[in-house]
């Protein structure tokens, strides 16, 4: 986490994506979680570009939208900074490092791989557990972010009168859900490696656990922009209507064929192709399950087709598989909206922890 206040009280997750923000807040009720709020607001075009936030007022005022829609009352939002905005670095320290002596080797790391000033930059680290290599070593992932970034997304958060209660990184809100679907039927368990696709507007992000550990992560500028822009180009629509019509299943009966098979048979080449990058760079070569997240997951059976592809279970990532739901959900856009939810569903794990 690049940011945190001490106040470890309840959130809302926010995750501002290119192209809609998506709210959940969860609770604790007994031993069981349970989806309090949840909501879906559009982000119009050319307010976030390449992931970085270009008008916080709109963008806030979009964040506005969503918190009314949803109906919460909380204040405190954790919300996530792309991956692809930040630098980060595997290194392994002594399992016994005093505090000051970890910080101090933290910002000597991190001076290494930034071409900012320190000051310019938050840093935070998250320690993967004991290194498989040497006795009495920790990993630990070290992670890197432009103020500037963290800054808007505090100021968005602000600008909705929220305050800005933590800042994650997207790959960590996942690394949360998978941890938590873990146990279940969902997920990948003990020993076994797991490949979870984050499939949204501009960038794909692959993860790889073994473990449940994170042992890999790629992106690539490749996502749903491409079926917007086939549906604008070839019904002639704005690409924010191109994205209306597509959510609310409201295109002609050529879009099937002709626009969303080409798309579906590229997605399919990107997968394998990172796939293969992943087998390429380390020692593993399969993976046991795999997920999909993000709103291309909400093409119909996308995950059968992906299955017989690359010939992985494969499957939908649901984080709220054995959450309740509470009665201020709009069940039915909730659950259209599962496939959409994963990073989201991430940042409010941070409310119930
Ligand atoms: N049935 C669908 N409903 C909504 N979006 C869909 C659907 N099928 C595919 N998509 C694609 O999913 C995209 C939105 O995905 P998502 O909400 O994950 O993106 P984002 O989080 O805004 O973007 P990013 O993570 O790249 O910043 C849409 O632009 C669209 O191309
Ligand atoms: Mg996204």
């Amino acid at each position: 986490m690049l940011f945190s206040s001490k106040n470890r009280n309840r959130l809302v997750g926010i995750d501002i994506g290119t192209t809609a923000a998506k709210l959940i807040e969860l609770s604790r009720v007994g031993r069981a979680i349970r989806v309090d709020h949840y909501s879906y607001e559009p982000i119009a075009p050319g307010l976030i570009i390449e992931h970085q936030i270009k008008d916080i007022e709109q963008v806030g005022a979009a964040v506005q939208r969503l918190l009314a829609r949803s109906g919460t009352k909380l204040k405190r939002a954790a919300g996530c900074v792309s991956s692809t905005n930040v630098i980060s670095k595997g290194i392994t320290v002594q399992s016994d490092i005093g505090e000051d002596e970890l910080d101090a080797l933290v910002e000597v790391e991190a001076d290494r791989v930034v071409p900012y000033a320190l000051d310019d930059v938050n840093i935070d680290y998250v320690n993967l557990g004991k290194s498989p290599q040497g006795d009495g070593e920790d990993q630990l992932q070290l992670v890197v972010c432009r103020k500037s970034v963290v800054e808007s997304l505090a100021a968005v958060m602000e600008e909705a009168d929220l305050e800005p209660a933590a800042v994650d990184v997207d790959h960590f809100a996942l690394a949360r859900v998978n941890s938590f679907v873990s146990e279940s039927e969902m997920g990948s368990g003990k020993n076994k490696t797991a490949a979870l696709m984050d499939f949204g507007f501009n960038t794909s992000r692959l993860l790889v656990f073994h473990d449940n550990r994170i042992i890999y992560t790629r992106e690539n500028p490749y996502g749903g922009r491409q079926l917007i822009d086939s549906i604008s180009q070839k019904y002639g629509l704005p690409p924010q209507d191109a994205a209306h019509a597509l959510r609310n299943n409201e295109l002609a009966d050529t879009f099937k064929n002709d626009v969303l098979k080409p798309f579906v048979k590229t997605l399919m080449q990107e997968i394998l192709r990172t796939l293969q990058f992943f087998y390429s760079s380390s020692t593993h070569n399969k993976v046991d399950k795999f997920l999909i997240t993000g709103g291309c997951a909400q093409i119909g059976n996308i995950d059968k087709f992906i299955e017989k592809r690359i010939e992985v279970p494969t499957a939908i990532l649901n984080p709220f598989a054995a959450t309740r739901l509470g009665p201020k959900v709009d069940q039915a856009r909730f659950r259209r909206d599962i496939p959409s939810l994963g990073v989201a569903a991430g940042l409010a794990l941070r409310g119930v922890e």
